[in-house]
């Protein structure tokens, strides 16, 4: 999720860069740079921090630009300091990259360059790209860059700038935006929208799986077979802060359609052709991960809902027995650690002191710790000995969405890895379960499309002010995140419950004007579940239904929302996303401001 703006034009080439780098630091802001190609040479100028940081250097830059290339950065791989910030250049320094996205095959490609004597700078997966360009020198840009785009795997948007070639910038795309203001005599090129928005609202957009040369005074586009193709030309009718937000009402809304991206960013390179998960980036010893004999695992709010599922999902795969602690709580209940416990710390921002301080303690009493965070070398991540990072890209909506199914199916990685190095699961059941976490960014792609149906059911319930939200099994969690998802954006009561306990007490609350939705997608207790929902149903509540397509629910729900058929526990992946929807659409409907709910923060760094 980092943010490109390329430039080539009669405009001080600074002047348009910063302010376009400024207006995308919502994709990243770990760090930022940029690359100007003066003729003579190119002057990469570049910072950890955030684009305040990169003018004070700026400041001190004189002298004529022809082009150039910017980039904020959300880090990936490696750390965000000045060293792995981007543009990076080729060995040279005559050509240099900018990237948005993943290099899946990163490591290979950078094993064979060093075998051919490059040597590296940073741990990006970018400056892969740069030594690579810098090796076809001797082809025409936009030849090299195809080529570049035919050997690298995984999701890329690249802008390339050539010494040699000042009026050219070379821009491509797979799977990571990339788009282009047209100008009068000037070309842009950039991520989104907004970072030209003030100079232009003539664009051109680019599909997956081209190459286009911008220059000041045209534009051509290309397949990666080197056929040229008409380029589709578009006017922009969005105003600056609908531009931001990609065209949606609301980051939220926008970090919900966000998913299916976020989710194969999230398997991108930790699964392999044969079936196996590759987490070669956990550095922690297998024999490590055989000598442990318990796991606990800690986080807070829905981080602790990604906890729950984790739970389930390490005991029924690998046979060892998971705690799970709200962060909070952790210390203060004397758990019993030691060298051969595993503590798994689930925290979006890395920063929530409640998680920090807990893995603080688990570390200190000798357990092995491990990190899943969204945010790269976040205070969790420093702590830990081994992180996974769940590459959601930032997370602007207070409420986490995107974070959260990237945290379950980064668990589920985690889970199964688990499974396979200590050889609780077959290699064939680890094949189709890696087959079908494969499947999910599609299947919540699928989910996506019943938004309105959503919005219309949830029309109905303007005075509704209690609501209940009950699973089994891994359908619990589900529930939970879907009741706090909708007490925190549209200040309603809303309960989260294991829907067999409901008949031990809070049944009593059951009566006509209470939505009950529940979730039944785990084939352990689908049946269970739906005698539950009778039960409410038999109270006068108001039933919703999450089940699987094909599943037979009889009459107990007044509304059924269908999901796609998946397996247990990979399913809270898509089941959760209705949820997510309903909440949405409820506060909405009420006019409140979801992005930035009522006394909440999106990291809390208080105890
Ligand atoms: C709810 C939400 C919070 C966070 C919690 C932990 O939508 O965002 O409940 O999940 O504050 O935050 P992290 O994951 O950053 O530790």
């Amino acid at each position: 999720m980092c943010g490109i703006v390329g430039y080539v034009g009669p405009r001080p080439v600074l002047d348009v860069l910063v302010p376009g780098l400024t207006h995308l630091e919502y994709r990243g802001y770990d760090s930022a740079g940029v690359a100007l190609n003066v003729g003579d040479r190119i002057e990469v100028i570049k910072t950890a921090g955030r684009m305040s940081d990169l003018e004070d250097l700026i400041g001190y830059f004189e002298g004529d630009v022809i082009s150039g290339v910017g980039h904020t950065r959300w880090a990936t791989h490696g750390a965000p300091n000045s060293v792995n910030a981007h543009p990076h250049t080729d060995a040279s320094g005559d050509a240099v990259v900018v990237h948005n996205g993943i290099v899946e095959n990163w490591s290979e490609l950078k094993q064979k360059l060093i075998e051919s004597g490059h040597e590296f700078r940073s741990q990006t997966d970018t400056e892969v790209v740069a030594h690579m360009i810098g090796d076809l020198a001797d082809l025409p840009l936009v030849e090299a860059v195809r080529q570049v785009m035919n050997e690298a795997e995984g999701a890329l948007a690249l802008a390339v700038m050539r010494r040699s070639e000042p009026e050219l910038i070379v821009g491509a795309r797979r799977g990571s935006p990339l788009v282009v203001g047209r100008g009068d005599g000037e070309n842009f090129l950039a991520s989104d929208i907004p970072a030209f928005l003030e100079h232009t609202r003539e664009m051109v957009v680019i599909d997956d799986n081209r190459v286009i040369e911008v220059r000041p005074t045209s534009i051509r586009l290309m397949d990666l077979e080197g056929n040229e193709i008409e380029p589709e030309h578009r006017k922009v009718e969005w105003d600056f802060e609908a531009a931001e937000k990609g065209g949606y009402d609301t980051f939220m809304l926008k970090e919900i359609y966000e998913q299916p991206k976020a989710i194969a960013d999230t398997l991108a390179g930790r699964v392999s052709q044969s079936g196996r998960v590759v987490l070669n980036e956990l550095e922690m010893d297998d024999r490590l991960l055989r000598a442990i004999d318990k796991v606990f695992v800690i986080a807070c709010g829905t981080s602790y809902h990604a906890a729950m599922m984790a739970k389930y999902a390490i005991e029924r795969w690998t046979r060892l027995p998971v705690e799970i602690d709200i962060a909070s709580e952790f210390r203060y209940r004397d758990p019993v650690l030691d060298s051969r416990s595993l503590v798994i710390a689930i925290s979006q921002s890395g920063e929530t002191i409640d998680t920090l301080e807990a893995a603080r303690y688990a570390k200190a009493q000798g357990a092995n710790l491990i990190g899943v965070s969204n945010v790269v070398d976040s205070a969790l991540a420093r702590e830990a000995d081994a992180v996974l990072y769940t590459r959601a890209g930032p997370e602007i909506g207070v409420a986490a969405t995107k974070t959260f199914t990237t945290q379950l199916v980064a668990m589920q990685l985690l889970g199964l890895y688990l499974a396979q190095v200590r050889g609780t699961l077959d290699p064939g059941a680890i094949e189709v379960m890696v087959r079908d976490l494969t499947l999910l960014p599609g299947q919540v792609e699928e989910v996506l499309e019943i938004s309105d149906e959503i919005r219309r059911l949830t029309g109905q319930w303007s005075d509704v002010n209690d609501y209940f939200f009950l699973g089994r099994s891994g359908d619990f969690p589900v529930a939970m995140e879907g009741a706090l998802k909708l007490k925190e954006i549209a200040y309603v009561r809303a309960e989260g419950y294991a829907a067999g306990e409901m008949k031990h007490g809070p049944i009593a609350l059951i009566e006509k004007g209470v939505v009950v939705v529940g979730v039944a997608t785990d084939s352990h207790v689908k049946t269970k579940t739906l005698s539950n929902m009778q039960e409410m149903k038999a109270r006068d509540g108001t039933i919703v239904l999450i089940a699987e397509n094909g599943d037979d629910v009889g009459d107990v729900a007044d509304h059924v929302i269908k999901v796609p058929e998946g397996r247990d526990l990979l399913c809270t992946v898509t089941a959760v996303v209705p949820l997510q929807l309903l909440a949405y659409h409820v506060a909405t409907a009420k006019g409140l401001d979801v992005d930035k709910p009522r006394n909440l923060a999106k990291t809390v760094t208080v105890e």
